[in-house]
């Protein structure tokens, strides 16, 4: 029942008819019993310093930021995590008696989900596709764990950018290449672990995937952070030459359990929390169908 000392939390996007952070993070809250509420703001981008004031002014307790408004959200924050400073972008506001905390929770979620399935990247060959804002969060916390990280993207311009920008905050190389046939197949020769972050695969375009069967090998990981589908092409694929698959969804709920331990201070109800994610993406799926 919601009353006067019910804790208000937000989620902030545009559009903002599909996020699932409410309906994850409501079960959460009920199943641990706490008076807390999420609810969904749609804030346009030349509005978004004002919805941040009104965190403040209305004390609403933590909100997550979702596109378009992960980087330009900075500004508006007193304290960023080091994490998220080094990345350059925010998914996850904590506000503790009018001080707004700025956390990246996408990395460590991108961690977690690999770590959860037995994968050290340490030490290890990872060759990551693509280089937006997904690919920063991976490419960074990647990088930071020690893996030997290469970034092939369609525009090489923004891997070179997003190289140098891990060499800047983390002293750390990292090799940008073009992606085409050729280099994925040279760069795949000496990987341990494969992770898609481009939208090649997503729905509606469920059978195009970024790396053709007869690149993937068994003792490769597979990882598609893509949500929707739950399985893609990518993964398919990968099932069945004999490689371990990750799938976009155990970053999701990684991400949301550590957004849920920061707001909280309490262990997240990870399985539940798993289970809220699969409903909200085969409602999203049906939707899109
Ligand atoms: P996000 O924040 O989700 O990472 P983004 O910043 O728009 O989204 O990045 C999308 C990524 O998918 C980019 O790396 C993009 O490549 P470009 O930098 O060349 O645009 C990649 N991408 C999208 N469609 C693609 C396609 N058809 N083939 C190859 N790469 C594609």
């Amino acid at each position: 029942m919601i009353s006067g000392r019910t804790r208000i939390f937000g989620v902030i996007s545009d559009p903002v008819e599909h996020v699932m952070a409410p309906a994850i993070n409501n079960a959460a809250f009920r199943k641990l019993g706490l008076d807390f509420l999420q609810v969904p703001f749609r804030v346009k981008k030349e509005e978004l310093g004002k919805a941040i004031e009104g965190m403040r002014a209305l004390n609403i307790r933590g909100i997550n930021v979702t596109i378009p408004h992960k980087v330009a959200v900075i500004p508006f924050l007193d304290e960023l995590d080091p994490l998220a400073r080094r990345i350059g972008a925010v998914n996850t506001i904590a506000n503790d008696g009018g001080v707004l905390t700025g956390y990246n929770t996408d990395a460590p979620g991108f961690l977690q989900a690999l770590l959860g399935k037995g994968i050290e990247p340490k030490g290890g060959n990872v060759v990551i596709l693509g280089a937006g804002g997904a690919s920063r969060a991976v490419s960074f916390i990647l990088a930071e764990r020690g893996s030997n990280v290469v970034i092939l993207n369609r525009t090489l311009e923004r891997a070179k950018e997003l190289a140098d920008g891990v060499l800047g905050a983390l002293r750390k190389e990292i090799t940008a290449l073009k992606l085409d046939r050729e280099n994925l197949a040279r760069a795949l020769r000496e990987a341990h672990i494969l992770v898609n972050t481009t939208s090649v695969g997503m729905s509606p375009n469920i059978n195009e995937t970024p790396v053709s069967a007869d690149l993937l090998k068994s003792d490769l990981v597979v990882f598609d952070i893509v949500i929707n589908p739950i399985k893609t092409r990518l993964l398919r694929e990968a099932e069945a030459a004999g490689a371990q698959t990750i799938k976009g969804l155990d970053m999701l709920v990684w991400q949301g359990v550590t957004a849920f331990e920061i707001w909280t201070g309490l262990k997240a109800p990870f399985e539940l929390m798993k289970e809220e994610v699969i409903k909200a993406l085969e409602v999203a799926s049906l939707r899109s169908q």
